[in-house]
């Protein structure tokens, strides 16, 4: 575990629990739990670049003016359900188109492009207000979206175990051809993510690495709960944490 000086963030929003890291690494529902455990609002990145792949896979001009004008039109946007904010899109919940096979062939290469991030960030930080602590998950939040974040944490796993809870996350059963073909996908999502020019996947130099091969889910939650608590500890959590 590498653990350098927290960063301090401005001291006019709520803090920021930046959580980044690999394909399938378990950001998403890690960060729920943990958003859940200190009573902070739950913000995925991811689903608004998944958002917008859905919404450029019905265009013929994929360019991003283009993209982004259909989004709009299309009230691409995350609204709170009971305490969630969940991604809409045409005034419905998105979430299960978003997690379909196209859109995640296609996220990495919509994601890669400058506007398209410019977008996405314009509402992530718009989201970031009131006082109740934001945990984001993605790829850029503790490097470039929020590079004051009070707590960072890069979250990851060996390929396999990737592989494994993805295929379990879908219902699929991990045999060998199966866990080989989802590895190389992660794998390929994952270099383009990190090779990309704009704000490429990588480990801020002040965030905590935490391994999540062979820790149990309530383990790393608490690991994270836990060093939320240490970083803020001006901060009221609930007792349970
Ligand atoms: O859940 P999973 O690990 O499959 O990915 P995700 O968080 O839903 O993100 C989907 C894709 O969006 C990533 O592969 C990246 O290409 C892109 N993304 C990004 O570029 N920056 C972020 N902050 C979040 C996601």
């Amino acid at each position: 575990m590498t653990r350098i000086r927290p960063s301090i963030q401005p001291s006019d929003g709520p803090p920021v629990i930046a959580i980044d890291g690999p394909s399938a690494s378990g950001k998403s529902s890690t960060a729920a739990a943990v958003a859940r455990v200190i009573g902070a609002i739950h913000l995925d990145s991811g689903a608004l670049y998944r958002g917008l792949t859905a919404v450029a896979l019905g265009l013929a001009d994929r360019s991003p003016r283009a993209i982004i004008r259909a989004a709009e039109q299309r009230g691409l946007e995350l609204r709170q359900v009971a305490g969630e904010l969940v991604p809409f899109l045409d005034g419905r919940d998105a979430e299960p188109r978003i997690r379909n096979p196209d859109v995640t062939d296609l996220v990495s290469e919509v994601s890669a492009q400058a506007p398209l991030r410019d977008w996405v960030n314009a509402r992530l930080r718009k989201a970031v207000q009131g006082t109740r602590p934001v945990v984001m998950d993605g790829r850029d939040i503790g490097t470039a979206v929020f590079p004051d974040a009070r707590v960072k944490v890069y979250l990851t796993a060996s390929p396999e175990t990737r592989a494994r809870r993805r295929l379990i996350q879908r219902g699929v059963a991990p045999d060998h051809v199966r866990l080989a073909a989802a590895a190389a996908r992660l794998a390929e999502r994952d270099r383009l993510d990190s090779c990309r020019t704009v704000a490429p996947l990588r480990q801020a130099q002040d965030a905590v690495l935490l391994d999540t091969t062979g820790m149990g889910f309530e383990e790393q939650v608490g690991e994270i709960a836990g060093l939320i608590r240490r970083r803020l500890p001006e901060v009221r959590f609930p007792d349970n944490i």
